[in-house]
């Protein structure tokens, strides 16, 4: 692996591999915080970003390296017309390794050609998202103690939502994972996501209301609907609130449910739930860190 453009650029094992390394900073950070002495991280976030820039560069911190780059296009050359290409050739120049998130699809696997060192995707347009997957994966194993035989619910905008394609398309790896796709009509996951699930026999069922299946899952993954990839404002104010969970509507879920979220939340998930022991999407927060800390040294093959 020398980049990380889509999820499926790595094997089972390697995932396999990244989640134990993460477990083991997780149990044993002191072990790790001078691995990437005198190592350089490059941000370059095209699109805001909280979690997934903080998360990065908190990792190569800890990790004993040093971060640089920007958090917004206006503050690069890019806002001169500089090209991608160009862009990232510059940066690696200067950094080990590049994160890169940027609203056009394809964007950091054309930036991966030019680079000249290792670059993730953290994040193209609603296109994919991998280290929000590689989050969500060390969040199932570590809540559920395994990532086959899960029910998950998707719920809210599975059209845009670029996490729960790049899950959907993980979880195709494992046995016997079945997947329901809640949301309205008009923010149902892509064709081709479905296409992939029918062509790989994987168990899917599509429905518009989440309390007429929450007591079968296993996991719940809420997502936000997006306002910045509608083109009409109209519309996201009619979709916007479709669903949001609250504690009445967990009535019926499992003792053992996992309820996860990319964040950031808008008004999907009640705040009253967030005290509730099954609510996993601060922990989601927390193992981001980690499990890009692991991702860091696969890539910079740090032993
Ligand atoms: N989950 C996620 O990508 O969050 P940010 O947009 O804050 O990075």
């Amino acid at each position: 692996m020398k980049n990380l453009i889509d999820i499926l650029d790595i094997t089972t094992e390697e995932i396999d591999a990244l989640i134990d390394t993460a477990n083991d900073i997780i149990e044993n950070p002191g072990k790790y915080n001078e691995k990437c002495r005198h190592k350089k991280l490059a941000t370059l976030f095209f699109e805001p970003s909280t979690r997934t820039r903080l998360s990065f560069e908190a990792a190569m911190l800890d990790l004993g390296g040093s971060v640089l780059g920007f958090s917004e296009s206006n503050s690069s050359s890019a806002s001169k017309g500089e090209s991608v290409s160009d862009t990232v050739r510059t940066v690696g120049c200067y950094a080990d390794i590049i994160a890169m998130r940027h609203p056009k699809e394809g964007a950091p696997l054309a930036a991966s050609f030019s680079a000249g060192v290792p670059v993730i995707n953290a994040g193209d347009g609603g296109h994919n998202h991998p280290t929000q997957t590689l989050t969500d994966l060390l969040t199932i194993k570590r809540e559920c103690g395994r990532l086959s035989d899960i029910k998950i619910g998707f719920c809210g905008d599975l059209k845009f939502g670029r996490t729960v394609h790049s899950l959907i398309m993980a979880l195709t790896r494992y046995e016997n994972v079945e997947i329901v796709l809640i949301s309205p009509e008009e923010l149902c996951i892509p064709q081709y996501l479905k296409d992939i699930l029918r062509s790989q026999n994987i168990k899917f069922t599509e429905t518009r209301t989440m309390e007429s299946v929450m007591s079968e899952l296993d996991i719940l993954y809420m997502t936000r609907v997006q306002r910045e990839r509608f083109f009409n404002e109209a519309d996201y104010i009619r979709l916007r609130d479709t669903y949001i969970l609250t504690p009445e509507k967990l009535e019926d879920a499992k003792k053992t449910l996992c309820i996860m979220h990319p964040l950031p939340r808008v008004n999907e998930i009640s705040t009253e739930v967030d005290v509730d022991p099954r609510a996993c999407y601060f922990k989601q927060v927390k193992n981001g860190k980690f499990i890009r800390m692991a991702l860091i040294l696969k890539l910079l093959e740090v032993k």
